[in-house]
């Protein structure tokens, strides 16, 4: 099938990897490549030519001191060169590199190994993961990067799988699976490695799953440690892990109602874990609730710990330490899985030892790393359910109906969040943090009747068909455009001991890239329109720019080879809002994603770029009844839209297999292209269902035709 027709031939060894060819699967590293240890990690800061971790350090700051390139000379960066990927699904990865090679993941968590000063492609490694599993991810079939260690390169799979490779070749080492892989879990995050331990969380509470944090023994792949975020079935009693203390004694008794369990109540961690050498802990950032709307997953009562929560466990036997909440009772889909950032600030005139985090919420928190306490949080975006947060209790001070109680009510930031899982990053020199910030705000109301959809999208909340509301249009496609106008995003360099906004660069679209923050008075971000951008981290004043021709989400990162510095970036729209919402590029296909890596006076090329047009929609002329059209748009707005409303998958307005009722059929129902992430929909269609989004699909292909110009 077409995914696989593409899958990645290995590549022929090189040098590099010859050099320690043997077996490849002995002990790994013996030859000196891909040497990481903890003394490497935690010194990671003071070594300039690499990027160690996947936010650099442990710290996870994305800062680096490199100064060769700077905001006199950027004029003269160029790319240096870029690597085509096979595929135009979202990236998201933020690359490591050791020692001259470059080490990252791809799209349907693949991984390569490219040399960093070439852009030579070493080896490339395909987990083989079934495309049908795609369905399972939330946001895409992304993958945020790998952690290297002694030796050995560690991937996440979307299938739930853990895979250790040889640095030197790529091939596998062991895999272990992490998770139920009969239950709607992925994993899209980079690992982090503490002391021989590969930690890793995973994804799914939109879907309906239980979260949890495991660490493995990097040689052997053994189960170290697990801690659940949230209470599972009493009936199946302890779970024998090292949450177990803490989730009857402080978690459980925050849950209300008989069945808080049913849909695995959420709380995954599939972003943030980030250690804490000063300190040793391990801090966790904790999602959403499954499903999202509380009333239905907890009567509506309780704190639902540890849900939307940074946890701090011992990294050596997963035991709890601390917690704090950000979102007791979480109902919007707000998370706390955005990136943890650690830093000693000066609050007050005392050296203080925190972290930061810019939660979905839109409050921008410092808090004690210490002890868990909050020190101040502040709004870094627009936000409308929060008076504030009340310092002494930490806990916010929510606007009356904020949790859509006495009926739908308007609410920004979304579940997409002020903030995603794009990397903030942190300059000690200007003091500022660098946020890819957003405005979104949906609609939310209580779905009614609440359905469960076993293995689907699963949030209790009602929001693809916004209600009249005071302030909004009477007619719901004037709300869907009122609430379409409010979509921005912005660059907001953050005083994170002021607590306030220093400088802001306004975009018209949001879901644009991660930051990077250079001594070179330097801030780096991709955006949504396909610019890789640099801006004076001080003023913010825009010094740079290069058009990738895809949308740039992930992080940027920079390193030194041969005495040269580099800056580079993985290109590639999706994710969450490419799947499901509209975005700056609509009317032509994404091409493939890119890695692109710039140095001043670098001679690269990127591959030939022509804009490809979408296809005309071409209806159908069948006669469908207002009942089948009705039937359709229930069901498209039930499991078709979160993958079909964006410009990474086909726009089925536009698809040719309208006018083929068997070929709709086949798709759809028999699953004759799950293998490439368009799985089987019998379980939860009826082929007259299918056919009725077909036919309201048609109707819509007919609207978008007449729109477009067309008859
Ligand atoms: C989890 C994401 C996801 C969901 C949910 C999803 N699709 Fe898809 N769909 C895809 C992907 C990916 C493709 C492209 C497959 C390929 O490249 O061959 C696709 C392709 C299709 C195509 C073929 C379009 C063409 O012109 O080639 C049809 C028809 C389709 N989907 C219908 C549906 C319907 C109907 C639903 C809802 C019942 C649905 N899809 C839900 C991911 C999804």
């Amino acid at each position: 099938m077409k995914r696989h027709a593409a899958r990645f031939t290995m590549v022929a060894l090189t040098a590099l990897a010859l050099a320690g060819c043997g077996t490849g699967k002995d002990e790994a590293g013996a030859d000196g490549v891909a040497q990481i240890d903890q003394a490497r990690l935690e010194n990671a800061a003071s070594d300039q030519d690499n990027w160690l971790g996947y936010g650099r350090t442990y710290a996870e700051q994305r800062y680096s001191e490199l100064t060769q390139i700077n905001d006199s000379n950027i004029g003269q960066l160029s790319l240096a060169w870029a690597v085509e990927l096979d595929t135009a699904r979202g990236q998201e990865a933020t690359p490591i590199v050791v020692d001259g090679v470059m080490y990252t993941s791809t799209a349907w968590s693949k991984v390569m190994a490219v040399d960093a000063a070439t852009g030579k492609v070493l080896w490339q490694f395909d987990p083989q993961n079934d495309g049908s599993k795609g369905a399972h991810a939330c946001c895409d079939v992304v993958n945020r990067g790998v952690a290297v260690w002694k030796g050995r390169v560690y991937v996440g799979t979307i299938d739930g799988r853990l895979i250790a490779l040889d640095a030197r070749d790529g091939s596998k080492v062991w895999e272990v699976v992490t998770v139920d892989q009969k239950k709607p879990y992925t994993i899209t995050m980079a690992p982090r490695v503490v002391r021989d331990k590969v930690i890793i969380g995973n994804s799914g509470a939109e879907l309906g799953v239980r979260g949890y944090v495991s660490a493995y023994d990097t040689n052997t792949g053994k189960l170290v440690w697990r801690f659940y975020t949230v209470p599972g079935n009493p009936a199946d009693g302890p779970d024998g892990a090292a949450s177990d203390e803490a989730i009857e004694k402080i978690a459980r008794p925050t849950w209300f109602g008989n069945k808080y369990w049913e849909l695995g109540g959420g709380g995954t961690v599939w972003d943030s874990v980030v250690y804490d050498q000063e300190l040793n802990q391990l801090l966790i950032g904790v999602g959403n609730g499954s499903p999202w709307n509380q009333k239905y997953r907890s009567e509506g009562k309780g704190d639902n710990l540890f849900l939307s929560s940074i946890v701090s466990v011992d990294p050596d036997t997963g035991k709890y330490k601390w917690h704090y909440q950000i979102n007791p009772g979480e109902t919007w889909d707000f998370t706390a899985t955005q990136q943890i950032m650690l830093a000693d600030l000066t609050i007050d005139g005392k050296p203080r030892k925190v972290l930061m985090q810019a939660p979905k919420n839109a409050f921008f928190y410092v808090i004690d790393r210490t002890n868990g306490k909050l020190i101040s949080a502040k709004p870094y975006a627009p936000q409308n359910w929060a008076e504030g947060i009340d310092l002494k209790t930490g806990r916010p001070i929510e606007k009356p109906n904020a949790r859509f109680t006495d009926g739908p009510a308007l609410i920004y930031p979304s579940g997409i969040g002020a903030h995603a899982w794009m990397p903030m990053s942190y300059s000690p020199k200007t003091g500022l943090v660098y946020i890819p910030a957003m405005q979104h705000a949906i609609a939310y109301g209580d779905q009614k009747p609440y359905e469960i959809h076993p293995g689907r999208w699963n949030t209790g909340v009602s929001f693809l068909d916004p209600p009249a509301l005071p302030g909004l249009p009477d007619t719901v496609e004037g709300r869907r455009k009122a609430l379409d106008a409010m979509i921005k995003g912005s660059l907001v360099a953050y005083d994170p001991v002021a607590q306030k906004i220093v400088w802001e660069v306004k975009r018209d679209w949001p879901w644009n890239g991660g930051t990077l923050a250079t001594a070179g008075n330097l801030v780096f971000e991709g955006t949504v329109r396909g610019e890789f951008e640099a801006y004076s981290a001080d003023k913010g004043q825009k010094l740079w720019s290069f058009q990738t021709h895809r949308g740039i989400m992930a992080g940027p990162i920079t390193y030194r080879v041969n005495g040269e510095q580099y800056i580079a970036v993985m290109a590639g729209y999706g994710g969450s809002m490419g799947m499901a919402t509209k975005s700056a590029w609509e009317k032509r296909k994404m091409p493939n994603g890119l890695i692109v890596a710039f140095k001043i006076g670098g001679k690269g090329q990127l591959p030939a770029y022509t804009p490809v047009p979408l296809a005309k929609p071409d209806p159908s002329t069948e006669s469908f009844t207002a009942a089948q059209i009705a039937t359709g748009n229930k069901y498209y707005y039930t499991y078709c839209t979160i993958c079909h409303n964006g410009p990474v998958n086909p726009d089925l307005r536009r698809s040719a297999l309208l006018k083929d009722k068997d070929a709709w059929q086949q798709v759809v129902i028999k699953g004759a292209l799950a293998q490439n992430g368009m799985a089987s929909f019998a379980a939860y269609l009826k082929p007259e269902e299918a056919e009725g989004i077909r036919a309201f699909v048609n109707q819509q292909a007919k609207d978008l035709l007449k729109e477009e110009g067309g008859e």
